[in-house]
């Protein structure tokens, strides 16, 4: 029996009841992100889905006790249906990880035909969710996404997002251990795409404008750009980012779910079907985005930028151009 202050307590503890399904849950990403959402109060549906081990990964999350019923769900039995049935929010991040030396984009062979199909079951089943990939090359596997979408007859913009929320955790992070501040606190906009030279952090923006500077600055935008790969080579064939991934991938599925519920103010970048750079050919972009009931309620232009940045964004918008290109082809060839 609960006492009536613990029925009280529990009831005001959930401001809001959504669920979300997350594809690829038994991940070196999966499992942490799903444990981080069991530990979302908005959340009170978690479906966690996987080709293999997600009965396991749900069994063992859903003893933390938060108010939400996690269920696991396998192929079997049209599991990946019954994932997605009424999903708010489906966070994808199936799929292969990089091994040193290898670049997002050599991921794209494996992944986009993952991501493509999970697109169409996504179509089928929740077609009114906002949708969060983070599997990669993130570049070409949203553009994916999209067309699937699109062909379905499902496609809204306002609901389909690009993960970069690692880069804006490694820029705040990284400035830090420059500058000696706390990294909480370090607001960077990183925009661009989510890739190498796609990856473009705005220092001009921050409070270290003058006081970054030079071969230091040159560093760290290079770091911020190829950060992923110090984990790659340190896990050494094990796997890329998943631990400060899943605390960006958390992060930002709550701000999404945080924008649901009607919060003002709610903020982060993504790469979503921007207007930025449309005339340029450039069909996403990551830039800071307002996040409302429906998805994207506001996208943010860049603001002022050095004559460095402008180089290289110039520099991202044609690469990103080939990457999107790539994902929309792929789609065109492997409908
Ligand atoms: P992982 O190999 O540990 O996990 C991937 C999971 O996806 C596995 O459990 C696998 O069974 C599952 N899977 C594969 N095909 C599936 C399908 N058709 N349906 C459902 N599940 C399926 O890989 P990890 O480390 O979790 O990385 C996952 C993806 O996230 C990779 O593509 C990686 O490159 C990407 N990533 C993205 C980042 C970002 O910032 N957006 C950062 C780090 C990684």
């Amino acid at each position: 029996m609960f006492s009536k202050v613990a029925r009280r307590t529990f009831s005001s503890s959930v401001p809001s009841a959504y669920k979300v399904a997350v594809l690829g849950a038994n991940g070196g990403i999966g499992q942490p992100l799903s444990l981080l959402l069991k530990l979302n109060t908005k959340v009170t549906d978690l479906a966690l889905y996987d080709l293999r081990g997600a009965p396991g990964v749900a069994a063992d999350c859903s003893h933390i006790p938060t108010n939400s019923t996690v269920k696991g769900y396998s192929p079997e039995n049209d599991g990946l249906a019954s994932a997605l049935k009424n999903a708010d929010v489906v966070v994808i991040p199936a799929g292969v990880p990089r091994k040193p030396g290898m670049t997002r984009d050599d991921l794209f062979n494996t992944n986009a035909s993952i991501v493509r199909d999970l697109a169409k079951a996504v179509a089928a089943n929740a077609p009114s969710a906002k949708v969060c990939i983070i599997s990669n090359p993130v570049n070409s596997t949203v553009p994916i996404v999209a067309e699937i979408l699109k062909s379905a007859g499902v496609y809204d913009p306002k609901k389909l997002f690009g993960v970069t929320t690692l880069d804006i955790l490694r820029a705040s992070r990284f400035i830090s251990e420059i500058a000696g501040t706390n990294p909480a606190h370090e607001v960077v906009n990183v925009v661009g795409g989510h890739s190498g030279v796609t990856i473009v952090p705005l220092l001009s923006q921050t409070q270290h404008n003058l006081a970054i500077k030079g071969e230091t600055r040159d560093a760290l935008i290079h770091r911020i750009q190829f950060g992923g790969d110090e984990v790659v080579q340190a896990k050494d064939g094990a796997g890329s980012a998943t631990l400060s991934m899943a605390q960006a991938g958390a992060r930002f599925a709550g701000a999404i779910l945080n924008g649901l519920a009607g919060e003002k103010d709610v903020i982060e970048a993504s790469f979503v079907d921007s207007p930025l750079f449309k005339s340029e050919g450039v069909e996403f972009f990551s830039s800071n985005v307002t996040l409302g009931p429906e998805g994207v309620a506001k996208i943010h232009a860049l603001g002022e930028l050095s004559n460095a940045e402008e180089a290289l964004v110039k520099v991202a918008k044609e690469t990103l151009v080939d990457n999107i290109a790539k994902g929309v082809n792929f789609v065109k060839q492997n409908p």
